[in-house]
């Protein structure tokens, strides 16, 4: 390839000498090369090709047991003062983190070759994108960054002789000695795996997994741990947020935002049939928006990514019928369950295993064993284009107008089905102290509430107080007020007193977004309560649902003492940010805690 970018050039050369590969290759991003890639997993025996009549171009792959999802105790933030890393990440200084590392490194891709990726997280050229640049030694890493962002000689010319990049250095972290077979799915043992972020010179080092967001370091590593330190320093906004367009009956359309905790089905909502008629519901982005001010004075989102990285159980032509139709040609598949023809299956995909299935750890299925045939977290990497409901400016390089943002989680209790907050500082506050109920043992967290400020938790690259204070600013940096986003919470998982799910969820959610869509259309009332404004629940369009009335008056209910309680929730955890927690949400605070006394 003709190398114009010297810096580039050198810093690769470097990396090279290091680590040692057999060979470098700096992919292009063609079919033929992608094609050389598949086939080559094939032959070694770390992939298996989909049957062609049923899954054309798709492929299958089986982590290491080990190796099967992000690793956040294993996560580093690296500035040089531990507190501008923050309480909810964990630290280390860049000069030992990188010592450590580049030990780790030295040598660690003998045998192997080195890829070198350049990627455009969003549209080429758009000025809401930026380019990452990164080493990987799995070419697995390489056939997925494919699909989840633009990658290839594009953006290398795009990059000219000196244009910005960030710099991302990959190793699944397992050197092969001369003569010696590789793993079916190479990677390091746990301790020592490190995803580690230097925010201050912009730079991802991780070493050791192969797995997910891990090792696409376009994802969370840069779309949100690294991108989340750029937008604070340039008055912009990275956020861990869906864009979905919705168009109303008569044609009219807005976008919305939405962040939602991890496993609280933020792909089934950003590509969801709504029930009522008319309504429209399109995709931009299902996982990420970079966000940023138009000449207009509204706030413009992209989607940095290219593709869908889903969680694969429970998704049906039940739950999502448009992510099984972008799942349903050139997609990887990465720990789903295999069956005898050469499809793959997983639980809830809305039918039974056939026999002669082979679980995601390559045993003989069986349902009576108790074993899933999928991970939990197994996941389909399927390129955003494929989606039915894709939205036609999904690529716009100017990006979409955001009219609204919505906040969520899973909450059996207390949040009502819908609110929106009085104005932005108050919907900020309502951002910073989201919470969602876990049960997913299997990322190895602790059942309970588990607060999630915006949904960035695993994400926020820097003091989630000064992240805080950055989301407050923006009030400021905007170039006319009124055209901010308002601010929305939903909670579709509020629970009966036999601790069933009340709200029928799904493509009804529609029903909550109308509202939604007329309260910024400015067609819909709504009442004051102590946390918020509410609709009454006849303003929520309930035609054609089995949900009474009285389970509606239960929906939109707000309880002062449940709120008095959750307020001594949020007192334990803001007081995790000391002083720096931003004054005007303590003062937030104070005034919800005067609203429900009163
Ligand atoms: C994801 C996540 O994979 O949020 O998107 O964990
Ligand atoms: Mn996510």
């Amino acid at each position: 390839m003709n190398m114009k970018h010297k810096r580039l050039e050198q810093w690769v050369k470097e990396w090279a000498e290091w680590c040692q590969p057999d060979a470098v290759h700096w992919c292009d991003g063609s079919e033929e090369e992608n094609q050389r890639l598949l086939d080559l997993m094939v032959k070694s025996g770390a992939a298996i090709k989909l049957n062609e009549s049923k899954r054309p171009g798709c492929y299958y792959f089986q982590s290491d047991p080990s190796d099967v999802a992000r690793v956040e105790d294993r996560t580093f933030i690296c500035t040089s003062n531990k507190e501008d890393a923050g309480p909810t990440n964990n630290w280390m200084a860049p000069d030992e983190m990188k010592r450590i590392l580049k030990e780790a490194f030295r040598g660690c891709v003998k045998g192997r070759t080195m890829y070198v990726i350049p990627f455009s997280m969003g549209p080429l050229g758009s000025p809401i994108s930026h380019i990452g640049v990164e080493l990987t030694d799995s070419p697995y890493v390489v056939v997925n960054m494919r699909i989840m962002t633009r990658m290839g000689k594009a953006v290398l010319d795009l990059l000219g002789s000196d244009g910005e990049f960030v710099p991302c250095v990959h190793s699944v972290g397992a050197p092969l000695q001369p003569g010696q077979k590789d793993a079916k799915w190479p990677c390091a043992p746990i301790e020592k795996k490190y995803i580690s972020h230097f925010p201050e010179t912009n730079e991802i080092w991780s070493y050791g997994s192969g797995y997910g967001g891990n090792a696409l370091l376009g994802k969370k590593c840069f779309a949100l741990r690294i991108a989340s330190n750029m937008a604070r320093r340039d008055g912009w906004l990275a956020e861990h947020m869906l864009i979905m367009g919705i168009t109303n009956p008569r044609g009219v359309k807005k976008y919305i935002a939405a962040a939602f905790p991890s496993a609280c089905g933020k792909t089934n909502l950003a590509m969801m049939i709504p029930t009522l008629p008319g309504w429209k519901v399109e995709c931009v982005g299902d996982d990420i928006a970079w966000m940023k001010f138009g000449k207009d004075g509204q706030l413009y989102a992209i989607n940095p990514e290219a593709g869908f990285f889903g969680v694969a159980p429970y998704t049906s032509m039940d739950t999502n019928p448009n992510a099984m139709l972008s799942c349903r040609a050139n997609t990887i598949f990465t720990n789903t369950a295999l069956t005898p023809d050469g499809d793959i299956w997983w639980e809830g995909i809305g039918y039974d295993a056939p026999e002669g299935t082979i679980t995601w750890t390559n045993e003989k299925y069986s349902k009576e064993s108790g074993k899933p045939g999928a991970h939990p977290n197994a996941r389909f990497t399927a390129p955003a284009s494929q989606c039915p409901v894709i939205d036609k400016d999904w690529e716009n390089p100017g990006g979409v107008p955001i009219s609204a943002f919505l906040f969520g989680g899973r909450r059996p209790s207390t949040v009502p089905l819908v609110y929106e907050a009085f104005d932005w500082k108050h919907g900020v506050f309502i951002g910073s102290v989201m919470g969602s109920e876990v049960t997913a043992a299997a990322i190895g967290l602790k059942a309970g509430v588990r607060r999630d400020p915006f949904a960035m938790l695993p994400f926020c690259g820097y003091n989630m107080a000064d992240y805080f204070a950055h989301w407050l600013r923006i009030e400021q940096l905007a170039p006319d007020k009124t055209k901010l986003p308002r601010i929305f919470n939903v909670n579709w998982f509020r629970k009966d007193s036999n601790g069933k799910f009340i709200w029928p969820g799904y493509g009804e959610n529609i029903r909550v977004l109308k509202w939604i869509f007329e309260r910024i259309t400015g067609q819909a009332d709504a009442i004051s309560t102590p946390i918020g404004y509410l609709p009454k629940p006849e303003d929520i369009d309930t035609s054609g649902l089995k949900t009474t009335p009285d389970q509606m008056k239960e929906l939109l209910s707000v309880d002062n003492s449940l709120w008095k309680a959750e307020l001594e929730l949020i007192d334990e955890h803001y007081t995790k940010f000391g002083n720096r927690l931003p004054q005007a949400l303590k003062e937030e605070r104070n005034k919800l805690a005067q609203r429900l006394q009163a």
